[in-house]
């Protein structure tokens, strides 16, 4: 056990014969806080008593407590109960991408003074890499029990991830999220909840009514919660006008595998309405899809203040009484907020709310503070129990970071392979731009504390000692005036610019949705200006959650590369120049359509998935938009070339017969027989081929519609099937595997809501490589 455990006590040495000295370390006593404490003077209590069922417990505990007691825990704050030995629990903490120091939980003021800061989501998405994501979520649930066992954090339920689709661009949380494809949020969720609950990779190990939770992860935000403020709609007064189609396959999904696959123990109720209903005041949502239809157990906590709201902004609720008794009955337990302290107790008085719906809500709290084990007496002696100030910021977890910025930078453009630089023939460069001297905005929203800084500007002095550097923009960001003549100046005079533009969090956060997609104020004439100036073409990095239209530099040859790199967390910065001076062959892959600047022309609160020509609506991301993009989901170059070849496309008729009583052409999923969807299943094996230095390359594999039946519009473009990571040697080869399920990826979902498979054929694409399959029933 480390002296960290220690401090506090007083330790008596005895020295040879006569002396004793008493040394006494008077620091603040680290200690977590955890209720049963068994050197405490209470009875043994049937809801500390580990061999019975986490269940039982729960329901004890609550059984004991008065109606006082009881409202006073349904809000984040939950105080202690002394009189039962029961510590003070908060419920609200954040983990993004790394223990942050937003949220209520964690402190950064005591041993443990900062955490590791991952990439912002939407980079490590990039990556394409689920088992990258595993073990960030397993980083940062270790960070997060050590902080705990030191007496930093008041709570293990950390609100994480944010899995709402990348609906549209301009969302200022666009950053958090793991962009656009229901599929790619799906697996990125259950990834991510399994690494930080302490599960192993497959899933499986961690029963839900076991009591070793590492920390519990929350999916949210309950549904569609994908805009912040845009013109006069707000989270808070949206009511999101979804059809059934639309929810079924696009803002639902993730949250289902976030559930089902990942065993999250918490999901969140986002503020919005959904045709008319709050929802966390839903029933439908939180208790007949998430709980019955789902099987989800944990427990569901509303975004902060969102119970309020349904009364001073919805109108959704006549009085407080009736917001709190319709969340309670809709099956949300915890409110962020006050409101449920201030209102629950007049609800049930108004018999609005019995005393047993409130107990419902509450055995689900205690439950998790139990799965966490933080009812088993101190848990440093339990098995999460040594983790300590060593293991945060651990070489192993920084590597990490740096590995994750490094798989997920994009490469958008390299002309003449103007990347990457020599490093033997590079004398000078000029660095040029607001985002180059900063480390701020490398971590994006909800940061923490990082266990080192290191801006651009100081990662690329590491490989060019001849490095001169202007911010272009003369204020920030928002460049509104520029120093034209000053960085023209210094870019003349260097063999290579690198220009540092894009966006931070003054243009893109929560609670701002950007108005357009262009690079802020004179950014691109800066941009324009020192490229014409310069000696070679330039490259342009690019800072940025959201995408930008950056049509200008994509098209003007004085730019010879384009690099996005989201906001690549601590370690970004030496990523980046990694691959600038080629000691990094970068490999990731767009996550989100980078759409054209008219696509600002459609209303944001539109939330139709599906184009609709007759009123040149063009439909969103990837799957249905039907305009031009700048750069297409799953786009990114390497400084290889990699060919594809399908090796065993064997199958080109798929049977999911015989059906008796077939009468058109389609039929529904749950009509099919579970075996004869099985049988059907098939494996598609890719040959990946790399011409150039060794690269960790994604294969993405897509199924594209041949045949549009009935529904035109209702169909998607293509659909991504899955996707693979190989690690490959200098001109190496590999195989990729991938399963293809007909009942799930061959199927649609129909207007109404329906999951269907029709007759038809579909193309598997891989790059420009496909082949046809033809369906029959
Ligand atoms: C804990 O519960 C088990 C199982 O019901 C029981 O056998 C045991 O006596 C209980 N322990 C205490 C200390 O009450
Ligand atoms: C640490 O910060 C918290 C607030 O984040 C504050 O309440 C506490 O007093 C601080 N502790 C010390 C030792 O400075
Ligand atoms: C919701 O959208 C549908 C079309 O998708 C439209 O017919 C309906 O009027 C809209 N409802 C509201 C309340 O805007
Ligand atoms: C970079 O920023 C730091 C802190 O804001 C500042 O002290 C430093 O002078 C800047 N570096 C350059 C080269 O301007
Ligand atoms: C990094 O910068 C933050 C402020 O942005 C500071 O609080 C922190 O101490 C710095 N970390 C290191 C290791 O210098
Ligand atoms: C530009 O950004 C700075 C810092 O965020 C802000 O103070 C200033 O008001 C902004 N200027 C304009 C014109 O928006
Ligand atoms: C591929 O990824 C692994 C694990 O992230 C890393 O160790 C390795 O260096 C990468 N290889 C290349 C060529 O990028």
């Amino acid at each position: 056990m480390r002296t960290h455990s220690r401090i506090g006590l007083a330790f008596v040495i005895k020295c040879f014969a006569t002396t004793m000295i008493t040394i006494i370390v008077s620091a603040e006593s680290p200690q977590p806080p955890f209720s049963c404490d068994s050197s405490s003077p209470t009875p043994p209590y049937p809801f500390c008593n580990v061999s019975l069922p986490i269940p039982n417990r729960a329901h004890d505990v609550v059984s004991r407590l008065t109606l006082d007691e009881k409202v006073l825990q349904l809000v984040n704050g939950a105080p202690g109960i002394p009189r039962l030995g029961i510590s003070a629990y908060e419920w609200w903490s954040e983990a993004l991408h790394g223990i942050s120091r937003h949220g209520k939980g964690v402190r950064f003021n005591g041993t443990i003074t900062a955490s590791t800061q991952f990439p912002q989501v939407i980079l490590t998405a990039a990556s394409f890499d689920s088992h990258l994501w595993y073990r960030i979520g397993q980083a940062i649930g270790r960070e997060a029990r050590a902080m705990y066992n030191v007496g930093q954090a008041k709570g293990l339920t950390f609100w994480a991830p944010n899995i709402n689709v990348l609906r549209d661009p301009r969302w200022g949380r666009a950053q958090e999220t793991p962009g656009e494809d229901p599929l790619v949020v799906g697996d990125y969720s259950v990834s991510y909840v399994r690494g930080i609950q302490g599960d192993s990779f497959e899933g499986g190990k961690i029963d839900p009514n076991s009591d070793h939770l590492q920390a519990s992860a929350c999916c949210k935000h309950f549904v569609a919660n994908d805009l912040d403020n845009w013109k006069t709609a707000n989270r808070y007064n949206f009511d999101a006008n979804i059809t059934q189609q639309d929810l079924a396959d696009t803002y639902l999904p993730p949250f289902k595998q976030c559930v089902q696959q990942g065993q999250a123990s918490g999901i969140m109720c986002a503020y919005n309405r959904v045709n008319g209903v709050p929802n966390c005041a839903d029933y439908n949502l939180l208790t007949k899809t998430a709980r019955q239809d789902w099987s989800f157990k944990g427990y569901i906590a509303s975004d902060c203040d969102a119970v309020a709201i349904m009364h001073d902004v919805q109108g959704y609720s006549k009085l407080p009484e009736d917001a709190v008794a319709s969340v309670i009955k809709a099956g949300m337990d915890v409110n962020c907020g006050s409101y449920l302290k201030k209102y629950t107790k007049s609800a049930i008085e108004m018999k609005k709310l019995t005393e047993a719906e409130i107990d419902r809500a509450l055995e689900n709290l205690f439950a998790i503070r139990m799965r966490l084990g933080l009812f088993n007496g101190n848990p440093k002696t339990g098995i999460y129990g040594n983790f300590g100030p060593d293991d945060v910021c651990s070489e192993e977890h920084q590597n990490l970071a740096l590995d994750t910025a490094r798989s997920g930078i994009v490469l958008l453009k390299n002309s003449d392979m103007l990347l990457p630089l020599s490093k033997s023939k590079t004398n000078s460069i000029a660095v040029i731009g607001p985002n180059a001297n900063s480390t701020q905005t490398l971590l994006g929203n909800y940061e923490g504390v990082a266990c080192k800084n290191i801006t651009i500007l100081q990662a690329l002095e590491k490989y060019v000692k001849n490095t001169h550097y202007h911010p272009g923009c003369v204020d920030f960001v928002n460049c509104t005036s520029v120093a034209i003549d000053e960085a023209v100046g210094i870019a003349k005079m260097a063999d290579y610019v690198i220009m540092v533009m894009g966006l931070d969090q003054t243009q893109e956060r929560e609670k701002l949705d950007r108005l357009d997609l262009v690079l802020p104020g004179k950014q691109s004439a800066l941009v324009s200006a020192v490229a014409r100036s310069a000696k070679n073409p330039v490259l342009l990095v690019l800072l940025c959650g959201g995408p930008v239209d950056v049509s200008f530099a994509k098209d003007d040859p004085k730019i010879g590369s384009i690099l996005w790199a989201g906001y690549p967390g601590e370690s970004g910065a030496t990523a980046l120049t990694e691959i600038i001076f080629g000691d990094h062959n970068p490999g990731g892959r767009l996550p989100v359509t980078w759409y054209p600047r008219e696509f600002a022309k459609v209303a944001m609160t539109d939330m139709r998935m599906r184009p609709d020509p007759s009123s040149r609506y063009p439909g969103r991301t990837y799957r249905f938009y039907n305009g031009k993009p700048v750069f297409e989901f799953g786009y990114g170059l390497s400084y290889s070339n990699h060919a594809y070849k399908f090796v065993s496309s064997t199958q080109n008729k798929i049977s999911l017969g015989p059906n008796q009583e077939l009468s058109s052409y389609y039929m529904s999923v749950s009509e099919i027989r579970e075996d004869l969807c099985e049988k059907a299943e098939f494996k598609v094996v890719v040959d990946v081929e790399n011409d150039g230095e060794a690269s960790n390359h994604t294969v993405l594999l897509f199924v594209r519609w041949d045949d549009h039946g009935e529904d035109q519009n209702g169909h998607f473009i293509k659909q991504l099937v899955g996707f693979r990571r190989v690690s490959l040697g200098r001109k190496g080869r590999g195989e990729v595997e991938f399963v293809v399920k007909p009942c799930e990826h061959f199927s649609r979902v129909r207007e109404d809501g329906l999951v269907v498979v029709e007759e038809g054929s579909r193309s598997l694409v891989v790059g420009d490589q496909e082949f046809t399959i033809d369906v029959v029933l």
